[in-house]
């Protein structure tokens, strides 16, 4: 193997690679006391993912600790609701806020602020020239369903009511916004490849609350314009999906967008995604976070499953969601000293 090819790269190319490469969803973030120092410097979040110089540095933090194989851009994917013009504010302990809800205001009433998009191009030039060309970086944005879902209630929400009712009250209007997002992601996303990005993962984050008929509507029809669309300007570059809860619809989800591989979450079973999604698509998943923050046995035990499971698949290896801000560093630890022997 090319030893200037990240293996990260290599695996999304369909080799299979043993140890797997290993990165953790929200690797960059409150667990580590150098993130929480630097954010605790700057005054808050959304400050941080517009500061350039800030986002790129706390991106490589990780991988200087640990030698990750994959940086992932420091961003949110509440970018793409602040560009199309809703106010965002993440308030100290309750999460994000957007305004207006749509369910209360038109989509034409706001005035889009397409800038916004600048400053994180900009972190993505800097981590690709600061980054060893060994390691990937992976772009990001959120699929459009998960971002209407946040566009439309204002803030998150246990179950998405919000949207979820929208989509069956005036499918004409949640078309729309659905249409929207969808437009401006192929425009952030492209943009984050012609920075530097080597692949983009789409978060769908709450694609499980859905009937399947509707996940067939909003989850995999948008998704695979967007992926045929992102494909057709940048046919070289792995785009992995991560339809998160989406359980026995994520074989069909794979097939129909088309996407590169597949993200999986910790409640899905690895082997009927193994029985029912072809050999030579690469998979990434799925270790429990509260597995990695029990550590000890536990922790050994899900590694063990989950890499015999993947063995002689294409295979990265990471949690189902995003690592819990309460986890010690030591067990982060364990799990790369187990992973590389
Ligand atoms: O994975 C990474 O390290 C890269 C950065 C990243 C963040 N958010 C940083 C972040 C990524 C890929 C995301 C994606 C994201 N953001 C998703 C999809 C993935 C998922 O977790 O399901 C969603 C739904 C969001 C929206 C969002 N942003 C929420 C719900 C929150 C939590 C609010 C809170 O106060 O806990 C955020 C904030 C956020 N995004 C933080 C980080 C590091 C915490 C910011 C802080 O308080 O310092």
């Amino acid at each position: 193997m090319n030893p200037e090819i990240p293996r990260a790269l290599a695996v999304l190319n369909g080799q299979a690679l043993s140890p797997p490469p290993v990165w953790l969803m929200r690797q960059a973030g409150r667990y580590l006391p150098e993130y929480r120092e630097l954010r605790a410097e700057k005054g808050s979040f959304l400050k941080l993912c517009y500061d350039s110089e800030a986002a790129a540095e706390i991106t490589l933090q990780p991988i200087r600790r640990f030698g990750f194989d994959v940086a992932i851009l420091f961003s949110d994917i509440l970018i793409v609701p602040h560009a199309i013009g809703q106010d965002l504010s993440f308030a100290e302990g309750e999460g994000p806020r957007l305004a207006p809800p749509l369910k209360e205001a038109d989509l034409a009433s706001l005035a889009p602020a397409r800038h916004h998009y600048d400053a994180i191009w900009e972190t993505v030039r800097k981590v690709r020239s600061r980054l060893a060309p060994d390691k990937a970086l992976f772009g990001f944005a959120g699929s459009p369903y998960t971002v209407a879902t946040y566009m439309v209630a204002g803030q998150g929400s246990k179950d998405q009511a919000d949207a979820r009712l929208m989509a069956y009250a005036d499918p004409a209007r949640f078309q729309a916004l659905i249409s929207r997002i969808e437009a401006e992601t192929l425009h952030y996303l492209s943009g984050q490849i012609e920075a530097g990005a080597d692949a983009l993962m789409l978060f769908d984050s709450w694609s499980g609350s859905l009937a399947p008929t509707e996940f067939e509507r909003w989850v995999i029809a948008p998704t695979a314009r967007l992926v045929d669309q992102l494909r057709a300007r940048h046919p070289q570059t792995p785009i992995i999906g991560f339809p998160r809860g989406a359980a026995e619809k994520a074989p069909a989800y794979a097939r129909e967008t088309r996407v590169s591989a597949l993200a999986i979450d910790e409640s899905t079973d690895l082997h009927f995604i193994l029985a029912n999604t072809p050999d030579t698509l690469p998979l990434q998943g799925n270790l429990d976070p509260m597995a990695l923050k029990a550590g000890g046995e536990p922790l050994s035990r899900a590694m063990a499953g989950c890499l015999e499971a993947m063995a002689g698949r294409p295979h990265i290896l990471n949690l189902g969601h995003g690592i819990d801000r309460f986890t010690p560093i030591a067990h982060v630890e364990q799990l790369l000293a187990e992973l590389r022997g």
